[in-house]
């Protein structure tokens, strides 16, 4: 009855349990949420007064395909990439669209993709609905394995490595610049594209900022950036930023799917930024989820320091955990609900949920009092079945 190309699309897990882990008695650390507390909703409604009155009925018309060409140069700006300019840019429906839209540009069905293992559920799903041939890889807190990634281009040619440098969802991971140079070393020796996927990159709340995979070989790697996770995800606007040939050929496609993204929220993000509002946001919400972060590093190590082990990330939304011994935290998982406290299962995040002990935790949409009393609740659970375990063998 449906196409092909159907048969391999899955619904998210994580978009399946969300729906129980909004209960109001339970604390989530599921969903990848920014805290809606801290969306800028007041300058926002500010910065819509005055774009109405500066483009009048203007804002309702038809648009540009690539994107209001003022927000592709003030995207550019701020992305402060010497490879960059406006015409490097296309505006997408969220950087969801946007890795869509490339995949379907460059990947014919069965080729091969090479992804992390864990790697970002949506992406998954994407690169599966078109019929990618997936291919997994290690990762560690420094990025993927690249020495696994070298014996698995020996053996075959891929089309695609799909990458999120900078506070990896699901594990927080930042790739050292070590390992983005030799990804890129692999990408031109063997010539594959690598799909840079940046939605967190702006969310640093220690050390030093990375040079993107973008700026150091802009023909090689195309990159997807998001307003999601640093103004509000409803506004669905993200971005392309390719070579021009990549960008004139994904426009082509962007037009027979959607004509344009919406021009009215374009428009009220244009303004946001010419309002000067966008860096004072960011580092309102450094400040903030870096507490959080800090606080929910500190709350597992003290509570849950014999039982799962974790690296501290230093920006984004997420700390993933791992059970120091083998045990399904997808079982966990059912206890944990009915303790009052949620958090994403590991085996939702790998090509064949390889790994099964690991969690992903979310730290940026609760408050420092719910992070302690979930993780105390997440500890109650896990010390009391390690104790069971123990005495029972
Ligand atoms: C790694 C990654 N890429 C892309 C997205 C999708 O973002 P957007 O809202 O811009 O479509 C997310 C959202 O969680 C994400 O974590």
């Amino acid at each position: 009855m449906f196409a092909e190309r159907i048969k391999n699309l899955n619904s998210s897990f994580i978009r399946d349990i969300l729906a129980v882990t909004q209960q109001p008695d339970i604390i989530s650390f599921a969903g990848g949420l920014p805290d809606p507390a801290l969306f800028p909703a007041g300058q926002l409604q500010e910065a819509g007064e005055r774009m109405r009155q500066r483009l009048g009925n203007a804002l309702y018309q038809y648009g540009e395909t690539a994107g209001v060409a003022t927000l592709r140069e003030q995207i550019a700006a701020n992305l402060s990439d010497a490879n960059t300019g406006p015409e490097n840019l296309l505006v997408t429906t969220g950087s969801q669209q946007g890795l869509d839209l490339v995949v379907r540009c460059l990947v014919d069905p069965g080729e091969r993709v090479v992804v992390e293992g864990p790697t970002y559920l949506g992406a998954l799903q994407v690169l599966r609905a078109n019929q990618a041939q997936l291919l997994s890889i290690a990762s560690d807190a420094d990025g993927p394995d690249l020495d696994a990634l070298e014996t698995l281009l020996k053996e075959q040619p891929i089309r695609c490595f799909y990458a999120v440098p900078d506070f990896h969802n699901p594990t927080g991971a930042c790739y050292s610049l070590r390992r983005r140079q030799r990804l890129l070393a692999l990408a031109e020796m063997y010539d594959f594209w690598i799909l840079e996927d940046s939605p967190y990159s702006a969310l640093r709340y220690r050390g030093e900022s990375l040079p993107s995979l973008h700026s150091l070989a802009p023909q090689r790697v195309i990159q997807f950036g998001s307003f999601s996770k640093i103004i509000a995800p409803a506004l669905r606007l993200g971005w392309i930023n390719s070579a021009r040939p990549v960008i004139k050929v994904v426009e082509k496609l962007k037009q027979a799917a959607d004509l344009h993204s919406s021009g009215y929220d374009q428009q009220l993000v244009l303004q946001f930024l010419l309002d000067g509002c966008l860096q004072p946001h960011l580092e309102r919400l450094r400040e903030i989820y870096g507490e959080r972060l800090d606080a929910m590093a500190s709350a597992l190590e003290r509570e849950l320091g014999g039982a799962l082990s974790f690296h501290k990330p230093q920006g984004g939304m997420f700390i993933w955990a791992t059970l120091k011994r083998q045990e399904s935290t997808l079982e966990l998982f059912r206890s944990a609900i009915a303790e009052g406290v949620a958090f994403v299962p590991g085996e939702a995040f790998y090509v064949n949920g390889e790994q099964e002990n690991s969690m992903r935790l979310n730290f940026s949409n609760s408050s420092i009092g719910m992070i302690e009393a979930g993780v105390t609740r997440l500890a109650g659970l896990i010390n009391v079945r390690l104790h069971q375990t123990c005495t029972a063998g």
